[in-house]
């Protein structure tokens, strides 16, 4: 397993970073241009892995996609081109394709078998696999059919009302694109509102979706039309330089065209509260399908917070960065009502508080989130570990940025997940 000696003690910050493709916008973006009727390009596509991983897979589907110059070329059919696979489509790290494929091959005629890795043959399944029974796909796998292998076979979907039980953009996003083929109108009531990229896209495609606060409705049997697709940089990755430009002495930086959707800007909701120094500017035009902007971070003095109740899916992925931040803070930062976190790619409670213990924190997990004491001097002089989970080795890259002793890295390899080029980038905005 490879081991990086993480740049440490750093005593200022500063430049301008354009940062990769958004991981959900991405996939969805293969998945809406295989689905559609005609070509679709895709550019500033993130090519981490979990996102060429779907673009296998929809290849294994008889989809032709290309890479042309950076962009990529999708040739959609319609639903009816997809055709039965003829090996195993394997997703790799990655929970939306597999939950967001569910949802496709639910109404597809054939059968599919679909495995991932040790990560993914740990995480709940049947939160999709469901709704789409119910909704008349064949689905099976280990443990009644909650984890990989997992097979499916489409049915003739009939549409219905599904209340979420969980926060979760994965399992809604599974149920509107079975409904979206589906006999009739499908409903979906969520627990609280998340990522609402699937119906931003479905609209650009051409497609019909209602929303009206926690209730979506879509009806079947729908056609979507290839179109031009400019992914926004992912604003979860922006994330780990919003926390870096406010824990760093001497910082400031500007993330160029990030992701400005209201479902996903907890992060800076809550960085304000806690006092960070943040400037956001949109720049895209008012109805492109999803709003980009400037955020600019300056070295801030941090109080602590309570982060809880319906912030919490729109900052989801960004709790491990968070977390590191609030070490930095003055006073008792509590978060709660995150249970999700248990299955994300790691336990990212257990994850998050053992590897920031390890560094000087003062935190502790509780059943549903953490609660982290500020501020502490982060000592360093230790290995961590991201535990193959590319946010936690992310965050721990930017928790040695303050330590004052020298940090390795375990398991660095995982941050291609989402990041390629993260450390490069790392070496850009640190002053030399
Ligand atoms: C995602 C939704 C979230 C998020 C994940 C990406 C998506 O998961 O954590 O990284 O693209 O829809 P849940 O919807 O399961 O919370």
């Amino acid at each position: 397993m490879e081991i990086v000696e993480l740049p440490y003690n750093v005593e200022a910050l500063s430049g301008k970073l354009a940062v990769p493709g958004d991981k959900s916008i991405s996939h969805r973006s293969i998945m809406f241009g295989a689905l559609a009727k005609g070509k679709t390009t895709v550019t500033n596509f993130l090519f981490g892995d979990d996102c060429i991983s779907t673009m296998r897979i929809f290849q294994q589907l008889g989809v032709e996609i290309e890479v042309v110059e950076e962009s990529i070329v999708i040739h959609g059919n319609g639903f009816d081109g997809l055709k039965e696979p003829k090996s195993i489509l394997d997703v790799g790290n990655s929970g939306t394709t597999i939950r967001l494929l569910l949802g496709i091959l639910a109404g597809r005629p054939f059968h599919s078998c679909i495995i991932g890795d040790e990560s993914i043959a740990k995480r709940p399944m049947t939160r999709v696999t469901i709704p789409l029974q119910e909704m008349g796909a064949y689905i099976d796998g280990r443990q009644g059919g909650d984890l990989t292998p997992l097979s499916i076979r489409g049915g003739d979907l009939q549409g219905m009302t599904y209340q979420l039980p969980v926060a979760s953009a994965q399992v809604k996003s599974a149920i509107l694109l079975a409904g979206i083929q589906a006999q009739g109108e499908t409903t979906v009531i969520e627990k609280e509102r998340t990522r609402d990229h699937t119906e931003r896209m479905i609209r650009h495609f051409g497609g019909v979706v209602e929303s009206n606060d926690l209730t979506i409705r879509i009806p079947g049997e729908q056609t979507l039309v290839g179109t031009d697709v400019f992914v926004p940089g992912d604003i979860s990755s922006a994330a780990f330089w919003l926390v870096a430009g406010a824990i760093v002495p001497n910082a400031k930086l500007t993330l160029k065209n990030v992701g400005l959707n209201e479902t996903r800007t907890g992060i800076i909701e809550a960085m304000k509260k806690m006092g960070a120094n943040i400037t956001v500017s949109i720049t895209t035009e008012p109805n492109y399908f999803e709003p980009i902007g400037n955020i600019t971070v300056q070295s801030s003095t941090l109080k602590s917070t309570v982060i809880d109740g319906d912030i919490i899916p729109r900052l989801i992925d960004e709790i491990p960065v968070i977390a590191l931040l609030a070490t930095q803070a003055e006073g008792t930062t509590v978060i709660k009502d995150a249970e999700e976190l248990k299955v994300k790619e790691t336990n990212r409670i257990d994850t998050v508080v053992n590897e920031l213990k390890k560094l000087g924190a003062d935190i502790e997990a509780t059943h549903d989130g953490m609660i982290i004491r500020g501020k502490t001097r982060l000592h360093g002089g230790c290995t961590v570990s991201s535990h193959g989970d590319h946010r936690i080795g992310m965050m721990l890259a930017i928790a040695a940025l303050i330590c004052q002793e020298g940090v390795k890295l375990e398991d660095t390899k995982s941050i291609s997940i989402s990041y390629p080029e993260f450390f490069n980038d790392m070496e850009k905005l640190i002053d030399q």
